[in-house]
C-alpha cells in the first residue's frame, strides 16, 4: 500500500498564524500535525509516502525533507489550486498507480494511529474504506447515513440538516475505482471536486465501500480552538520524559516533558505540559495543557493551557496568560496598567504589549 498525505489549503481559519506557517507545520506537543502524520502512516508499515502540496510546498519541503528521518519515501505533489480532495487525488494517479492505498489529510490528529485499519483494508477485497466518528455538529464536514444493517445509504458534504451524527474523519482508504469516481463527478457549490462526492460514487456503482466508525477522539485543527483541544489530548497521550535541567528550587509534576537543554529554574511546571529544546522557565508558573516550544523563554509570569510557538518570550505578565496560541518570534511583555485577563491569538513576529 502507499500514503497519500494532503497538505495544501491557505489555513485561512488559523490567521494569523498561518500568515508566515503551513498549518500542518504548526507544533501540536511541539511536533507538528503533518509530522504525527507521517509517523501513523510509517507506524501501520507504509514507506512510500506522497504529499500533496499547494502554495506552502516550499515550507513543507523544508521541514519535511525526503524522508530519510523516518526511514519513508517522500513525492511531493504540487496542486496548482485548491480545487477538492478529489481533485487531490486525481493528479495523484501517476504516484499512486495501482496500488491500494491510504489517505490522511495533513491536518487531523486521530487517537491511537491507524495500524489496525490499513491492516484490514490491506487484507480485504473492499474497494474503500472510510472513517465516521459520532460528533454534535457534524454540519461543517460529511456525514454518512448508515441503513440498518449498517451498509451506506448516502454521504453528503456539509449538509445542513444532518441525516445522522456520523461525521466523515480526514483518513480514507481505497482501490483504483476512485479515479473513475473523480474522473465522473462535477464540482460542488464551493467549486471543489468533493472526496464525499466521489465515494458516493463508489457506493452508487456496487463498489464495497466499509464503514468503520471510530470510538476514540479525532480532532480537524482548522482552528485556534481545535488547535488547543489538539494539544490538550496529544499532551495527554504522550509518554513523557525529563531530559532537560530542573533545579532544585523548582517542581516538576508526573506527566511533564523537559527536552534536552532546556532549563527549569526556581518555577513549577504542572502536567500534562512540554517544554521544548532549549526553552527557559524562570520563576513562573506553567500550568496543565501547555506546550512551550524550543527557545521559548517564559519569565516572571504565569501560564496554562495554551500553546506558544519558537523563539517567543513572555516577560514579566503579572496576569495569567491561559488559552492562548502565542506564534513564533513573539514577545510578550509588561507595559504600565495591568489587565485581569489575557486571551491572545498572536502571530508569528507579532510583540504585544500589556496594557
Ligand atoms: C474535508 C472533507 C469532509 C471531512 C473533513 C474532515 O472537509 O470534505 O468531508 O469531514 O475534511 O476533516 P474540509 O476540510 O475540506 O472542509
Amino acid at each position: 500500500m502507499k500514503g497519500l498525505i494532503l497538505s495544501g489549503g491557505t489555513g485561512s481559519r488559523l490567521y494569523p498564524l498561518t500568515y508566515t506557517n503551513a498549518k500542518q507545520l504548526i507544533p501540536v506537543a511541539n511536533k507538528p500535525i503533518l509530522f504525527r502524520v507521517i509517523e501513523s502512516i510509517r507506524d501501520a508499515g507504509i514507506d512510500d509516502i506522497g504529499i500533496v502540496v499547494g502554495s506552502t510546498a516550499e515550507q513543507i519541503k523544508d521541514a519535511v525533507g525526503r524522508g530519510n528521518r523516518w526511514g519513508v519515501n517522500i513525492t511531493y505533489i504540487p496542486q496548482e489550486k485548491p480545487l477538492g480532495l478529489a481533485h487531490a487525488v486525481k493528479i495523484a494517479q501517476p504516484f499512486i498507480g495501482d496500488d491500494r492505498f491510504v489517505m490522511f489529510l495533513g491536518d487531523n490528529v486521530i487517537q491511537g494511529g491507524i495500524s489496525t485499519l490499513i491492516s484490514q483494508f490491506a487484507t480485504s477485497d473492499w474497494n474503500s474504506q472510510i472513517v465516521l466518528t459520532r460528533i454534535e455538529h457534524p454540519e461543517q464536514y460529511g456525514v454518512a447515513e448508515l441503513g440498518e444493517d449498517g451498509h451506506i445509504v448516502r454521504l453528503v458534504e456539509k449538509p445542513k440538516v444532518p441525516p445522522s451524527d456520523l461525521a466523515l474523519v480526514g483518513i480514507y482508504m481505497f482501490d483504483h475505482h476512485i479515479f473513475e469516481a473523480a474522473d465522473r463527478i462535477k464540482p460542488s457549490w464551493r467549486g471543489e471536486l468533493e472526496i464525499t462526492d466521489a465515494i458516493q460514487w463508489l457506493v452508487d456503482h456496487n463498489c464495497t465501500v466499509h464503514p468503520y466508525i471510530h470510538r476514540g477522539w479525532w480532532i480537524d485543527t482548522g482552528a485556534p480552538g481545535d488547535m488547543l483541544s489538539a494539544n490538550d489530548l496529544v499532551l495527554e497521550e504522550i509518554e513523557h520524559a525529563i531530559e532537560g535541567y530542573v533545579d532544585r528550587d523548582s517542581k516538576v509534576d508526573h506527566r511533564v516533558t523537559i527536552q534536552r537543554g532546556a532549563e527549569i529554574i526556581n518555577s513549577t511546571v504542572r502536567g500534562p505540559a512540554i517544554i521544548g529544546e532549549h526553552a527557559r522557565i524562570i520563576n513562573s508558573y506553567v500550568g496543565p495543557y501547555t506546550s512551550i516550544d524550543h527557545h521559548v523563554v517564559v519569565e516572571n509570569s504565569e501560564i496554562e493551557h495554551s500553546m506558544v510557538l519558537e523563539n517567543s518570550r513572555i516577560l514579566d505578565i503579572e496576569a495569567r496568560i491561559q488559552d492562548s496560541l502565542i506564534g513564533r518570534d513573539v514577545v510578550v511583555a509588561r507595559s504600565p496598567i495591568r489587565p485581569k485577563a489575557l486571551k491572545l491569538t498572536v502571530g508569528d513576529h507579532s510583540k504585544v504589549g500589556i496594557l
